[in-house]
Protein backbone atom coordinates (compact mmCIF):
# COMPACT_ATOMS: atom_id res chain seq x y z
CA UNK A 1 0.00 0.00 0.00
CA UNK A 2 1.57 3.32 -1.06
CA UNK A 3 1.00 6.15 0.78
CA UNK A 4 1.99 9.82 0.07
CA UNK A 5 2.30 11.85 3.35
CA UNK A 6 2.03 15.56 2.99
CA UNK A 7 4.01 17.22 6.09
CA UNK A 8 2.53 20.45 7.73
CA UNK A 9 5.10 22.00 9.68
CA UNK A 10 8.72 20.95 9.93
CA UNK A 11 10.41 21.22 13.18
CA UNK A 12 11.41 19.01 15.65
CA UNK A 13 8.40 16.65 15.60
CA UNK A 14 7.72 16.64 12.07
CA UNK A 15 11.68 15.72 11.29
CA UNK A 16 11.94 12.83 13.65
CA UNK A 17 8.91 11.61 12.00
CA UNK A 18 10.69 11.25 8.99
CA UNK A 19 14.29 9.74 10.42
CA UNK A 20 11.84 7.64 11.95
CA UNK A 21 9.89 6.03 9.32
CA UNK A 22 13.32 5.59 7.72
CA UNK A 23 14.13 3.52 10.89
CA UNK A 24 10.67 1.69 10.73
CA UNK A 25 10.88 1.07 6.91
CA UNK A 26 11.56 -2.85 7.34
CA UNK A 27 8.87 -3.19 10.06
CA UNK A 28 6.09 -0.82 7.67
CA UNK A 29 6.84 -2.90 5.03
CA UNK A 30 6.14 -6.30 6.92
CA UNK A 31 2.46 -4.68 7.50
CA UNK A 32 2.69 -3.57 3.61
CA UNK A 33 2.79 0.19 3.65
CA UNK A 34 5.29 1.94 1.91
CA UNK A 35 5.10 5.81 3.07
CA UNK A 36 6.15 8.43 0.51
CA UNK A 37 6.78 11.85 1.41
CA UNK A 38 5.35 14.30 -1.21
CA UNK A 39 5.27 17.43 0.03
CA UNK A 40 6.12 19.77 3.39
CA UNK A 41 4.77 23.05 4.33
CA UNK A 42 6.01 25.35 6.68
CA UNK A 43 4.87 29.13 8.33
CA UNK A 44 8.72 30.78 7.22
CA UNK A 45 9.88 28.48 4.18
CA UNK A 46 6.61 28.00 2.26
CA UNK A 47 6.20 24.17 0.41
CA UNK A 48 7.75 21.88 -1.55
CA UNK A 49 5.84 19.19 -3.50
CA UNK A 50 7.55 16.34 -5.78
CA UNK A 51 4.60 13.35 -6.44
CA UNK A 52 7.02 11.05 -7.17
CA UNK A 53 8.67 11.88 -3.30
CA UNK A 54 11.10 14.04 -1.49
CA UNK A 55 14.62 12.83 -0.73
CA UNK A 56 16.35 14.21 1.77
CA UNK A 57 18.89 16.14 -0.80
CA UNK A 58 15.82 17.61 -1.78
CA UNK A 59 14.44 18.48 1.38
CA UNK A 60 17.72 20.38 2.54
CA UNK A 61 18.27 22.35 -0.38
CA UNK A 62 14.57 23.96 0.19
CA UNK A 63 15.38 24.45 3.63
CA UNK A 64 18.39 26.32 2.96
CA UNK A 65 16.41 28.41 0.22
CA UNK A 66 15.55 32.29 1.55
CA UNK A 67 11.98 32.11 2.78
CA UNK A 68 9.51 32.84 0.18
CA UNK A 69 7.81 35.08 1.63
CA UNK A 70 3.69 34.77 2.96
CA UNK A 71 2.46 31.04 1.39
CA UNK A 72 -0.79 30.04 2.33
CA UNK A 73 -0.48 26.82 4.25
CA UNK A 74 -4.22 26.09 3.37
CA UNK A 75 -3.96 27.33 -0.45
CA UNK A 76 -1.13 24.32 -0.58
CA UNK A 77 -2.31 21.19 1.09
CA UNK A 78 -5.64 21.95 -1.45
CA UNK A 79 -3.18 22.16 -3.83
CA UNK A 80 -1.54 19.47 -2.92
CA UNK A 81 -3.86 17.07 -2.99
CA UNK A 82 -5.57 17.92 -6.27
CA UNK A 83 -1.94 17.18 -7.72
CA UNK A 84 -1.82 14.06 -5.80
CA UNK A 85 -5.25 13.01 -7.20
CA UNK A 86 -3.93 11.69 -10.36
CA UNK A 87 -0.57 10.14 -8.78
CA UNK A 88 -0.07 6.38 -8.29
CA UNK A 89 -0.79 6.19 -4.30
CA UNK A 90 -3.21 4.44 -2.75
CA UNK A 91 -4.05 7.02 0.21
CA UNK A 92 -2.69 10.82 1.05
CA UNK A 93 -2.39 11.41 4.16
CA UNK A 94 -1.42 15.01 6.01
CA UNK A 95 0.58 15.07 9.15
CA UNK A 96 0.00 17.72 11.02
CA UNK A 97 2.72 19.47 13.40
CA UNK A 98 2.22 22.89 13.66
CA UNK A 99 2.54 24.95 16.91
CA UNK A 100 -0.24 24.65 19.39
CA UNK A 101 -2.59 28.03 19.78
CA UNK A 102 -4.19 27.44 22.91
CA UNK A 103 -6.26 30.08 22.42
CA UNK A 104 -8.54 29.07 19.27
CA UNK A 105 -6.68 25.81 18.08
CA UNK A 106 -6.28 27.60 15.08
CA UNK A 107 -5.12 27.54 12.13
CA UNK A 108 -3.69 23.61 12.62
CA UNK A 109 -7.74 23.19 12.54
CA UNK A 110 -8.28 24.71 9.19
CA UNK A 111 -5.26 22.60 7.94
CA UNK A 112 -7.25 19.05 8.81
CA UNK A 113 -10.39 20.65 7.53
CA UNK A 114 -8.51 21.80 4.12
CA UNK A 115 -7.38 17.98 4.45
CA UNK A 116 -10.26 16.48 4.74
CA UNK A 117 -11.78 18.28 1.86
CA UNK A 118 -9.02 16.82 -0.42
CA UNK A 119 -9.77 13.23 0.67
CA UNK A 120 -6.86 12.82 2.75
CA UNK A 121 -6.73 10.76 6.38
CA UNK A 122 -5.13 13.32 8.81
CA UNK A 123 -2.46 12.51 11.82
CA UNK A 124 -1.78 15.10 13.97
CA UNK A 125 0.74 15.48 16.96
CA UNK A 126 -0.82 18.98 17.45
CA UNK A 127 -3.55 19.23 20.41
CA UNK A 128 -5.17 21.85 19.25
CA UNK A 129 -7.47 20.14 17.18
CA UNK A 130 -8.81 17.81 19.53
CA UNK A 131 -8.83 19.99 22.62
CA UNK A 132 -11.17 22.69 20.54
CA UNK A 133 -12.93 20.96 17.58
CA UNK A 134 -12.97 17.32 18.22
CA UNK A 135 -16.60 16.54 17.62
CA UNK A 136 -16.99 18.69 14.81
CA UNK A 137 -13.52 17.31 12.53
CA UNK A 138 -14.87 13.49 14.07
CA UNK A 139 -18.29 13.87 12.34
CA UNK A 140 -16.25 15.44 9.12
CA UNK A 141 -13.79 12.92 8.62
CA UNK A 142 -16.76 10.59 9.06
CA UNK A 143 -18.92 12.11 5.97
CA UNK A 144 -15.58 11.92 3.82
CA UNK A 145 -14.36 8.32 4.83
CA UNK A 146 -11.34 9.43 6.56
CA UNK A 147 -9.86 9.19 9.58
CA UNK A 148 -8.74 12.25 12.33
CA UNK A 149 -6.12 11.05 14.38
CA UNK A 150 -4.12 12.50 17.53
CA UNK A 151 -2.10 9.33 19.22
CA UNK A 152 0.53 12.10 19.81
CA UNK A 153 -1.71 15.01 21.55
CA UNK A 154 -1.25 13.52 24.89
CA UNK A 155 0.93 11.54 26.62
CA UNK A 156 3.22 11.08 23.25
CA UNK A 157 3.62 7.70 21.68
CA UNK A 158 2.13 6.02 25.01
CA UNK A 159 -1.39 4.91 23.48
CA UNK A 160 -4.13 6.46 25.38
CA UNK A 161 -7.02 7.06 22.76
CA UNK A 162 -5.42 3.61 21.26
CA UNK A 163 -6.11 2.17 23.70
CA UNK A 164 -9.59 2.82 24.67
CA UNK A 165 -10.73 2.63 21.51
CA UNK A 166 -9.23 -0.54 20.42
CA UNK A 167 -9.10 -2.56 23.52
CA UNK A 168 -11.57 -1.33 25.74
CA UNK A 169 -14.95 -2.06 23.48
CA UNK A 170 -18.13 -1.49 25.37
CA UNK A 171 -16.16 0.25 28.50
CA UNK A 172 -17.81 3.29 29.73
CA UNK A 173 -14.93 6.24 30.82
CA UNK A 174 -16.12 8.29 33.52
CA UNK A 175 -13.11 10.14 34.54
CA UNK A 176 -9.60 10.49 34.68
CA UNK A 177 -6.58 12.31 36.48
CA UNK A 178 -3.20 12.41 35.23
CA UNK A 179 0.54 14.25 35.43
CA UNK A 180 0.58 14.82 31.83
CA UNK A 181 2.96 17.85 31.63
CA UNK A 182 6.76 16.68 31.81
CA UNK A 183 8.07 20.09 31.94
CA UNK A 184 6.24 20.70 35.00
CA UNK A 185 6.36 17.48 36.72
CA UNK A 186 10.47 17.95 36.05
CA UNK A 187 10.53 21.44 37.92
CA UNK A 188 8.37 20.19 40.46
CA UNK A 189 10.80 17.30 41.17
CA UNK A 190 13.75 19.35 40.82
CA UNK A 191 12.20 22.08 43.13
CA UNK A 192 11.72 18.88 45.73
CA UNK A 193 15.14 19.08 46.02
CA UNK A 194 15.94 22.62 47.01
CA UNK A 195 16.60 23.90 42.97
CA UNK A 196 15.34 27.22 42.26
CA UNK A 197 12.13 27.54 39.29
CA UNK A 198 13.83 30.60 37.25
CA UNK A 199 17.12 27.69 36.91
CA UNK A 200 14.61 24.33 37.13
CA UNK A 201 12.60 26.21 34.10
CA UNK A 202 16.29 27.42 32.37
CA UNK A 203 17.01 23.81 32.47
CA UNK A 204 13.99 22.40 30.56
CA UNK A 205 14.32 24.72 28.06
CA UNK A 206 18.25 24.28 27.56
CA UNK A 207 17.08 20.37 26.92
CA UNK A 208 14.30 21.53 24.41
CA UNK A 209 11.72 19.58 26.45
CA UNK A 210 9.94 23.27 27.51
CA UNK A 211 7.25 24.88 25.01
CA UNK A 212 8.65 27.05 22.98
CA UNK A 213 6.95 29.62 24.80
CA UNK A 214 6.97 27.97 28.44
CA UNK A 215 4.67 30.19 29.93
CA UNK A 216 2.24 27.04 28.10
CA UNK A 217 4.07 24.48 30.26
CA UNK A 218 4.42 26.50 33.85
CA UNK A 219 0.75 28.71 33.59
CA UNK A 220 -1.08 24.87 32.63
CA UNK A 221 -2.11 25.67 29.33
CA UNK A 222 -0.39 22.50 27.85
CA UNK A 223 -2.07 20.28 30.49
CA UNK A 224 -5.37 21.82 29.94
CA UNK A 225 -5.70 21.50 26.15
CA UNK A 226 -4.75 17.49 27.33
CA UNK A 227 -7.35 17.67 29.85
CA UNK A 228 -9.54 19.07 26.64
CA UNK A 229 -8.53 16.38 24.27
CA UNK A 230 -9.30 13.69 26.80
CA UNK A 231 -12.69 14.66 28.27
CA UNK A 232 -14.05 15.75 24.19
CA UNK A 233 -12.97 12.39 22.93
CA UNK A 234 -13.43 9.81 26.22
CA UNK A 235 -16.12 12.11 28.21
CA UNK A 236 -18.12 13.17 24.97
CA UNK A 237 -17.39 17.00 26.67
CA UNK A 238 -17.81 19.27 23.66
CA UNK A 239 -15.03 21.49 25.54
CA UNK A 240 -12.19 23.37 24.90
CA UNK A 241 -8.90 24.57 26.98
CA UNK A 242 -10.18 28.08 27.92
CA UNK A 243 -13.03 26.00 29.62
CA UNK A 244 -10.54 23.85 32.23
CA UNK A 245 -10.10 25.37 35.67
CA UNK A 246 -6.66 25.98 35.57
CA UNK A 247 -3.60 26.70 38.13
CA UNK A 248 0.25 26.50 37.13
CA UNK A 249 3.44 26.67 39.54
CA UNK A 250 5.82 29.73 39.96
CA UNK A 251 8.54 30.40 42.40
CA UNK A 252 6.32 30.15 45.40
CA UNK A 253 5.39 26.44 44.39
CA UNK A 254 9.54 25.46 45.18
CA UNK A 255 8.34 25.90 49.26
CA UNK A 256 5.06 24.50 49.51
CA UNK A 257 6.60 21.33 47.11
CA UNK A 258 9.11 21.13 50.10
CA UNK A 259 6.61 21.46 52.78
CA UNK A 260 4.48 18.73 51.65
CA UNK A 261 7.72 16.18 50.91
CA UNK A 262 8.33 17.34 55.03
CA UNK A 263 4.87 15.72 55.85
CA UNK A 264 5.14 13.33 53.58
CA UNK A 265 3.36 14.22 50.60
CA UNK A 266 3.88 14.98 47.39
CA UNK A 267 2.69 18.22 45.28
CA UNK A 268 2.03 17.27 41.75
CA UNK A 269 -0.12 19.49 39.07
CA UNK A 270 -3.09 16.81 38.34
CA UNK A 271 -5.15 17.07 34.72
CA UNK A 272 -8.49 15.64 36.05
CA UNK A 273 -12.00 15.22 34.20
CA UNK A 274 -15.19 13.49 35.52
CA UNK A 275 -18.61 13.28 34.04
CA UNK A 276 -20.13 13.25 30.65
CA UNK A 277 -21.67 15.81 27.85
CA UNK A 278 -22.32 18.88 28.49
CA UNK A 279 -22.04 17.94 32.72
CA UNK A 280 -18.19 17.05 32.33
CA UNK A 281 -15.62 19.09 34.25
CA UNK A 282 -11.95 19.51 34.22
CA UNK A 283 -9.36 20.82 35.85
CA UNK A 284 -5.64 21.48 36.13
CA UNK A 285 -4.09 22.08 39.63
CA UNK A 286 -1.83 21.52 42.45
CA UNK A 287 -2.50 18.37 44.50
CA UNK A 288 -0.78 17.17 47.22
CA UNK A 289 -1.26 13.31 47.07
CA UNK A 290 -0.60 10.50 49.10
CA UNK A 291 2.95 9.07 48.58
CA UNK A 292 1.57 5.79 47.03
CA UNK A 293 -0.60 7.14 44.75
CA UNK A 294 0.57 5.84 41.03
CA UNK A 295 1.01 9.61 40.28
CA UNK A 296 3.31 10.25 43.11
CA UNK A 297 5.77 8.11 42.52
CA UNK A 298 5.66 9.91 38.73
CA UNK A 299 9.33 11.68 39.01
CA UNK A 300 12.00 13.61 36.50
CA UNK A 301 9.57 13.25 32.87
CA UNK A 302 7.42 10.53 33.77
CA UNK A 303 4.01 10.85 32.98
CA UNK A 304 0.74 8.79 33.75
CA UNK A 305 -2.78 8.67 33.46
CA UNK A 306 -5.25 7.18 35.52
CA UNK A 307 -8.65 6.30 33.85
CA UNK A 308 -11.81 5.87 35.97
CA UNK A 309 -13.97 2.83 33.59
CA UNK A 310 -17.20 0.95 33.90
CA UNK A 311 -16.77 -2.10 34.13
CA UNK A 312 -12.98 -2.42 34.29
CA UNK A 313 -12.24 0.08 37.24
CA UNK A 314 -9.57 2.19 37.29
CA UNK A 315 -6.85 1.57 34.58
CA UNK A 316 -3.32 3.13 34.48
CA UNK A 317 -0.74 3.49 32.07
CA UNK A 318 2.59 5.14 33.10
CA UNK A 319 5.11 6.75 30.61
CA UNK A 320 8.27 6.44 32.37
CA UNK A 321 10.72 8.09 29.26
CA UNK A 322 9.32 11.16 27.50
CA UNK A 323 11.05 12.68 24.36
CA UNK A 324 10.33 13.55 20.75
CA UNK A 325 10.68 10.09 19.26
CA UNK A 326 8.05 8.97 21.62
CA UNK A 327 5.63 11.92 20.04
CA UNK A 328 7.26 10.55 16.46
CA UNK A 329 6.31 7.27 16.93
CA UNK A 330 2.79 8.27 17.78
CA UNK A 331 2.46 9.54 14.17
CA UNK A 332 3.82 5.76 12.85
CA UNK A 333 1.09 4.45 15.05
CA UNK A 334 -1.65 6.24 13.57
CA UNK A 335 -0.17 5.91 9.70
CA UNK A 336 -0.84 2.09 10.54
CA UNK A 337 -3.74 2.64 11.72
CA UNK A 338 -5.21 4.45 8.92
CA UNK A 339 -3.24 1.64 6.74
CA UNK A 340 -5.48 -0.86 8.58
CA UNK A 341 -8.90 1.02 8.45
CA UNK A 342 -8.09 1.54 4.58
CA UNK A 343 -7.67 -2.84 4.32
CA UNK A 344 -10.77 -3.69 6.58
N1 LIG B 1 8.12 18.46 20.85
C1 LIG B 1 7.46 17.50 21.49
O1 LIG B 1 8.06 16.66 22.18
C2 LIG B 1 5.96 17.38 21.36
C3 LIG B 1 5.28 16.37 22.07
C4 LIG B 1 3.89 16.22 21.90
C5 LIG B 1 3.22 17.10 21.04
N2 LIG B 1 3.90 18.10 20.40
C6 LIG B 1 3.17 19.00 19.52
O2 LIG B 1 3.60 18.78 18.18
C7 LIG B 1 3.55 20.00 17.44
C8 LIG B 1 4.93 20.25 16.82
O3 LIG B 1 5.90 20.37 17.85
P1 LIG B 1 7.41 20.73 17.47
O4 LIG B 1 8.20 20.54 18.71
O5 LIG B 1 7.79 20.02 16.22
O6 LIG B 1 7.27 22.30 17.14
P2 LIG B 1 8.29 23.21 16.33
O7 LIG B 1 9.65 22.60 16.33
O8 LIG B 1 8.10 24.60 16.84
O9 LIG B 1 7.74 23.12 14.81
C9 LIG B 1 6.52 23.66 14.44
C10 LIG B 1 6.44 23.66 12.93
O10 LIG B 1 5.15 24.15 12.56
C11 LIG B 1 5.34 25.10 11.50
N3 LIG B 1 4.21 26.00 11.43
C12 LIG B 1 3.73 26.84 12.38
N4 LIG B 1 2.64 27.50 11.92
C13 LIG B 1 2.44 27.06 10.65
C14 LIG B 1 1.51 27.36 9.64
N5 LIG B 1 0.52 28.23 9.84
N6 LIG B 1 1.61 26.71 8.45
C15 LIG B 1 2.60 25.81 8.22
N7 LIG B 1 3.51 25.48 9.15
C16 LIG B 1 3.45 26.11 10.34
C17 LIG B 1 6.66 25.77 11.82
O11 LIG B 1 7.13 26.41 10.67
P3 LIG B 1 8.18 27.62 10.74
O12 LIG B 1 9.39 27.09 11.47
O13 LIG B 1 8.44 27.92 9.31
O14 LIG B 1 7.49 28.73 11.51
C18 LIG B 1 7.48 24.53 12.23
O15 LIG B 1 7.95 23.88 11.07
C19 LIG B 1 3.09 21.09 18.42
O16 LIG B 1 1.71 21.28 18.27
C20 LIG B 1 3.43 20.49 19.78
O17 LIG B 1 2.59 20.99 20.81
C21 LIG B 1 5.25 18.24 20.52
Amino acid sequence: MRIALLLVGYGNVGRRYVELLGESQAALAAMGIAPVVVGIVTRRQGGIFDASGLDSPAITAWLERPSPGHVSTVEFIGDALDRLRVAPFDRSVVVETTTLDVASGEPAISHVRAALRGGADVISANKGPVAFAWRALADEAARVGRSFLFEGAVMDGIPIFNLVRETMPAVVVHGFRGVVNSTTNFMLTAMERGERFDVALARMQAEGIAEADPSLDVDGWDAAAKAAALANVLLDAETTPVAVEREGIGPETGPRALEARRRGRVLKLVASGAGRGAGARMRVRLEELAPDDPLAVLDGQGNALELDTWPLGRVVITQRDGGLEKTAYALVADLVTVARRMRA
